[in-house]
């Protein structure tokens, strides 16, 4: 079996019993803005690899197209180096918060909703493609990768989690509902279904806090909706956090290649 084939199973793995899902309070897998913002506010204040990595394809400047923007955390910390930011998610509501982040920091912006890379041909090209924390939600590997690829002048940075994001989970699935669930694939699957692909990125390992270090009511959020709980058993899920701990760090990477490899 191909690696792109392997990445596409692995994540398949992860769909949720029916039954969960026909009783599921809200949809599991929705990303919550606020979180998303928060972080896009961390994001501003911090030196990453990433960010490092697309200001060395910006050099002097250039335009910026951020896939899966969120609130807009991997590409507004570029500003004033990305002269012009395209912000694309698939959520009318992140999309929302994008521009009202780049209006404040008064960047020229331009949004697209919708799902890359159905929407590839909306959105305008640009020197750099940035797309951090999709690709664990892209089991269709190849058409979405092969895009941002196109899409960019110079290159494309990415960034992801080392391990799958929802693994800390695990041990609250086997708690709170009984069940054994699969980890999800890890950097280390990503990395030779790229290769097949053509793309043999430079990655860059790194760490940094927890977005859930602090706990409190969004991680319970979280939980309540990712094991697609009711809010009755809130308490329940306070207590398993306890017991079982909320992550500290988390191990980063980042990826990124040039569009066009020098000669
Ligand atoms: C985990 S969030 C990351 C947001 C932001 N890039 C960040 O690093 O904070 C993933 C985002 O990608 C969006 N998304 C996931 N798959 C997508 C797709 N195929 N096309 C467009 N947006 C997508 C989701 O709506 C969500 O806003």
């Amino acid at each position: 079996m191909s690696a792109v084939q392997r990445w596409r199973e692995s994540l398949e793995s992860l769909a949720l019993p029916p039954e969960l899902l026909a009783n599921a309070p809200e949809s599991p897998w929705g990303f919550a803005v606020s979180l998303f913002d928060r972080l896009a506010d961390e994001a501003m204040a911090t030196q990453t690899p990433s960010r490092r990595a697309a200001a060395v394809l910006l050099a002097d400047g250039g335009s910026v197209l951020d896939v899966g923007c969120g609130g807009g955390a991997a590409s507004l910390p570029l500003v004033p180096l990305a002269h012009r930011v395209v912000g694309v998610d698939e959520s009318a509501a992140m999309v929302e918060a994008f521009a009202a982040r780049a209006d404040r920091l008064g960047v020229s912006h331009l949004e697209v909703i919708g799902r890359w890379p159905d929407v590839a041909e909306s959105a305008p090209p640009a020197d750099v493609v940035v797309c951090h924390h999709v690709l664990y939600n892209v089991a269709a590997l190849a058409p979405f990768v092969l895009a941002l690829t196109a899409a960019a002048g110079r290159g494309v940075v990415t960034e992801q989690t080392a391990g799958h994001p929802l693994s800390w989970l695990v041990p609250l699935w086997r708690r709170l509902h009984g069940l054994e669930r699969p980890p999800g694939p890890t950097i280390d699957d990503l990395l030779p279904a790229l290769e097949e692909l053509g793309i043999r990125p430079q990655l860059t390992r790194w760490s940094q806090p927890s977005p859930w270090r602090a706990g409190g009511d969004d991680v319970v959020a979280f939980v309540r909706r990712r094991l697609c709980l009711p809010a009755a058993r809130d308490e329940e899920i306070r207590a398993a956090l306890t017991a079982e701990g909320v992550p500290e760090t988390r191990e980063m990477t980042t990826m990124w290649w040039r569009a066009v490899e020098p000669a």
